[in-house]
């Protein structure tokens, strides 16, 4: 197998794309992109700077004057802003409610997406997002695109204790204009509302090896 190959994880809020991701990670000796935490901390930043998420040149000019740093730590990728690690923040109510404007916003994108490809300079990843069989590794032959019944979905972020609009943020994730959440070219749905996470997993090895993948 190239080690330094992207698979590409997309879908909708809640559908179980980081379990599948990181499982998948695990399996094949790959690094474990979550794309949304990028998004996430982002947004974090921009409220304990408390400017507000739909000011586009606010956070634009907030992004000239901090620095992101992305690395991994085992299989998992990791973040700091100004050296910060946000982890702990990155699922509150807030940045639940702000963080599609803020993904809205195209410098936020470019900025992101350059920070995203670059992981393949130094290793092979899993990345999950919306945009990342379309966007960001739009070559890729392998793309998988995880959904879930929506009721399996709320039920799920509401098992985990998270206050989050996930129809909301659906919404707003696949009407907007710069990269839209949407099933990529050459992506195959995997239907993961009665998976479990081991039988998630089997069903995505299968379609990665259809689309080509040894391992
Ligand atoms: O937690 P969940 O899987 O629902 O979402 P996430 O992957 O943490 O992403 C949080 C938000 O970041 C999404 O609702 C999108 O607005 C944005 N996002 C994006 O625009 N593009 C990506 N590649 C990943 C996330």
């Amino acid at each position: 197998m190239n080690s330094h190959i992207a698979i590409a994880i997309d879908g909708p809020a809640a559908s179980g794309k980081s379990t599948l991701a990181k499982h998948l990670a695990e399996r094949l000796g790959l690094i474990m992109v979550n794309s949304g935490a990028m998004y996430r901390s982002i947004t974090w930043k921009a409220l304990e700077e408390n400017l507000d998420p739909s000011d586009d040149k606010a956070v634009t000019a907030m992004l000239g004057r901090i620095e992101i740093r992305c690395s991994s730590n085992g299989i998992m990728s990791t973040i700091t802003i100004d050296g910060v690690d946000p982890r702990e923040q990155l699922r509150s109510e807030g940045v639940n409610a702000n963080v599609s404007a803020i993904s809205a916003i195209p410098a936020v994108r470019e900025h992101l997406i350059d920070l995203q490809r670059s992981y393949l300079e130094h290793t092979g990843v899993v990345m999950e997002g919306r945009d990342i069989g379309s966007v960001v590794f739009p070559d890729t032959p392998y793309k998988i695109y995880v959904t879930a019944d929506e009721s399996v979905r709320a039920k799920r972020r509401g098992d985990d204790g998270e206050v989050d609009s996930i129809a909301k943020r659906d919404a707003a994730d696949s009407q907007r204009k710069t990269a839209p959440l949407k099933i990529s070219e050459g992506a195959v749905i995997l239907d993961n509302s009665e998976h479990t996470i081991e039988s998630g997993l089997e069903a995505a090895l299968e379609i990665l090896k259809a689309q080509g993948l040894e391992f």
